[in-house]
């Protein structure tokens, strides 16, 4: 496949994770069948799946092989999805609209949504312990420990406890630039460097190099998603805008003013750019997926 074709390229990994996905979370006929039939609920048939395809681009660098790919982007993919069940029930963002949807509490009732999300975390790490992902298996070990690391308290969960605590207060630049690294930016990095670690071994630069991209790409991540809820509409973001003003959110816009939450933006994108430029065409995915993540429209 040609190297340009991004959309293409991305419609056929979107469309094997559905699959992968799919075969991985227990079946809706299994008890308990109101548990399972939430978490595919909220795993299945929606989301850009943008941490899936990290995987598979920075497995691209590395040379990996497809199999080994699609356990680590499923763990991470349910990792995500598992976090947005819960960054939308009442208790945090309190929002009802999810990937064009009810979302899964409003669907099915909270103490299920909770449990789904649960369930969907044990499920992550399931697959990463019970799949080969390295020829090493002292490397495959680092991998789940360094994902433990992205997904827990010094990492997603407690970006969002220190999002959860800024609600209504104004956080400085720097306050604010760590809790976005935290809640968003760490699950982005783990894709990329779980996608790396599963093929061959790259010496201590080129990893330096993804993780430099990585970060950059994570917290751009999170100032478009920022940017979106001011700007978006309902039916393309397939969510509720304007929660972040409502909710009285500090956020890129809001401490930045639009324009120069999108010149932060762009220039983050040029330093992911600048992060890669040792590489060859192996990184052109990688190379794409930054645009894509900066230049979203949902
Ligand atoms: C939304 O993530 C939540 C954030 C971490 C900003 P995505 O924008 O990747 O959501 P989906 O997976 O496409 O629904
Ligand atoms: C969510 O951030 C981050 C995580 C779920 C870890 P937001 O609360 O901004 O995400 P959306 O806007 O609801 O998708
Ligand atoms: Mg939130
Ligand atoms: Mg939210
Ligand atoms: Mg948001």
């Amino acid at each position: 496949m040609s190297a340009t074709d991004f959309p293409a390229w991305s419609r056929e990994v979107a469309g094997r994770m559905e699959t992968v996905l799919d075969g991985l979370l227990p079946s809706s006929r299994i008890a308990p069948a109101r548990l399972h039939d939430a978490m595919r609920y909220a795993t299945l048939g929606g989301g850009k799946r943008v941490r899936p395809m990290l995987v598979f681009a920075a497995g691209e660098v590395s040379q990996a092989e497809a199999p080994r790919l699609e356990i680590a982007s499923a763990a991470v993919e349910l990792i995500h999805a598992y976090s947005l069940v819960h960054d939308d029930m009442p208790c945090m963002d309190d929002d009802v609209l999810r990937r064009g949807k009810p979302t899964c509490h409003v669907e099915f009732d909270e103490a299920t949504a909770l449990l789904a999300g649960d369930a969907m975390q044990s499920l992550a790490f399931q697959l990463l312990a019970e799949n080969r992902l390295a020829d090493d298996p002292r490397v495959q070990l680092q991998m789940i420990q360094l994902f433990a690391v992205a997904c827990g308290s010094r990492g997603m969960a407690g970006g969002q406890a220190i999002d959860l605590d800024a609600v209504g207060r104004s956080l400085t630049l720097p306050e604010l630039e760590n809790m976005h690294i935290h809640k968003t930016g760490a699950l982005i990095r783990a894709s990329v460097l779980l996608g790396a670690r599963c093929g061959r071994p790259l010496d201590a630069t080129a990893m330096a190099s993804l993780d430099r991209y990585a970060k950059c790409v994570g917290l751009a991540f999170q100032v478009v998603d920022d940017i979106l809820d001011e700007e978006a509409d309902s039916a393309t973001l397939g969510k509720t805008p304007g929660k972040d003003r409502e909710a009285g959110k500090p956020t890129y816009t809001s401490l930045l003013g639009l324009p120069d939450a999108k010149k932060f933006a762009s220039d983050l994108l040029a330093d992911a750019h600048e992060a890669l430029s040792a590489f060859d065409a192996r990184a052109d995915r990688l190379r794409q997926l930054a645009d894509f993540i900066v230049k979203r429209d949902r």
